[in-house]
């Protein structure tokens, strides 16, 4: 017998520190989970239906079969809730019985953003189904679910937003040959900078494929000295060199300027920081719009916040966050 009860999971969030886009092409990359959440909160229900609202995004409706029923929202409704819908699928496959779910979603995570909100909500969707099901899922199969029900509307993925929001802590991250946990023991003060220009992270990752496949001798040895900076950057972590760490920041945001998805907002936002006192600055995630992010001197986040906020953005300052999915209550 299944609980009645509602079960809540959440997710976190992420920034990319080192190696956005070269990490499609299997190089190395450094990502961080941060203490901004998705929670989904999920029920039973008496028939075979999968009712998903999300709150943030002003959309609600419900999958039957194949069909979707539209409550509120835009025409791009389904799509923006098939990846939920599939992972739930995905869950209910492994329990005999025909079930439906209700799905309530509420996110403090700005969305299309370049901060993994998408794989953070579809991972916690995934937790709270599994546990009301009382299916025993591995965080490899959480994942796993996550980044196929992603691949349906970003297209190539690398997989790596599927799994730091499972895993949380410090990864260096390798496509298909998974990661390794980086101990960084003292707080990294960061602070985010949102464009608020959403975008298409597969468009983005189509850009830097167009750019590949016209110039090959040039961008394939930059998107190789993008692995070569996340390498150096894990021992600058580990040792809390703060000053390695931002200029690494500023080469690697050079390197995506050349792949061409930096844009003039962001561009203003990374100096703003940079001429501030930060140690560095870079986008993060996809770029075209989304976030930068700035490692801070301690005592100067609030001016370098500042800053950011004067050049048009939107500044938060971030934490680590140290569990990734896991359930509430
Ligand atoms: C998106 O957060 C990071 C990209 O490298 C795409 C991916 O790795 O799937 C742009």
């Amino acid at each position: 017998m299944y609980s009645l009860d509602e079960v809540t999971a959440s997710a976190p969030a992420k920034v990319i520190l080192f190696g956005e886009h070269f990490v499609v092409y299997g190089e190395p990359a450094i990502v961080l989970a941060i203490d901004k959440r998705a929670y989904a909160s999920v029920k039973m229900r008496n028939d075979s239906k999968i009712y998903i609202n999300s709150t943030d995004l002003g959309i609600a409706g419900y999958f039957e079969k194949n069909r979707f029923i539209s409550e509120h929202g835009d025409q791009n409704a389904e799509l923006k809730l098939k990846p939920i819908k599939n992972a739930i699928q995905k869950v209910l496959e492994r329990v005999r019985k025909s079930v439906g779910v209700n799905v309530e979603i509420h996110s403090h995570i700005p969305v299309a953003a370049g901060l993994g909100s998408s794989a953070a909500v579809v991972a916690a969707v995934t937790k709270a189904t599994s546990h009301l099901l009382d299916i025993g899922l591995s965080k490899e199969e959480i994942a796993s679910i996550t980044l196929e029900s992603e691949r349906l509307v970003h297209g190539t993925s690398s997989g790596i937003d599927p799994t730091i929001t499972t895993y949380g802590g410090v990864l260096l991250f390798r496509k298909g040959k998974g990661f390794m946990q980086i101990d960084v023991k003292e707080d990294m003060p960061l602070i985010i900078g949102n464009t608020e220009i959403e975008r298409s992270t597969g468009e983005l990752v189509s850009i830097v494929r167009q750019r590949r496949e016209k110039y090959p001798s040039i961008i394939n040895p930059l998107i190789k000295a993008g692995g070569k900076i996340a390498l150096k950057a894990v021992n600058a972590l580990e040792n809390h060199n703060f000053t390695v760490l931002g200029e690494l920041m500023n080469i690697n945001h050079a390197l995506l300027y050349a792949l061409g998805v930096s844009n003039s907002q962001l561009e203003k936002l990374v100096y703003a920081a940079r001429e501030d006192g930060a140690y560095g600055a870079k986008l993060t995630g996809a770029g075209g719009g989304g976030c930068m992010i700035a490692l801070s001197p301690p005592e100067r986040t609030k001016q370098i916040a500042e800053a950011i906020e004067k050049a048009g953005g939107k500044a938060f300052a971030v934490k680590k966050s140290e569990e990734g999915v896991r359930i509430e209550n």
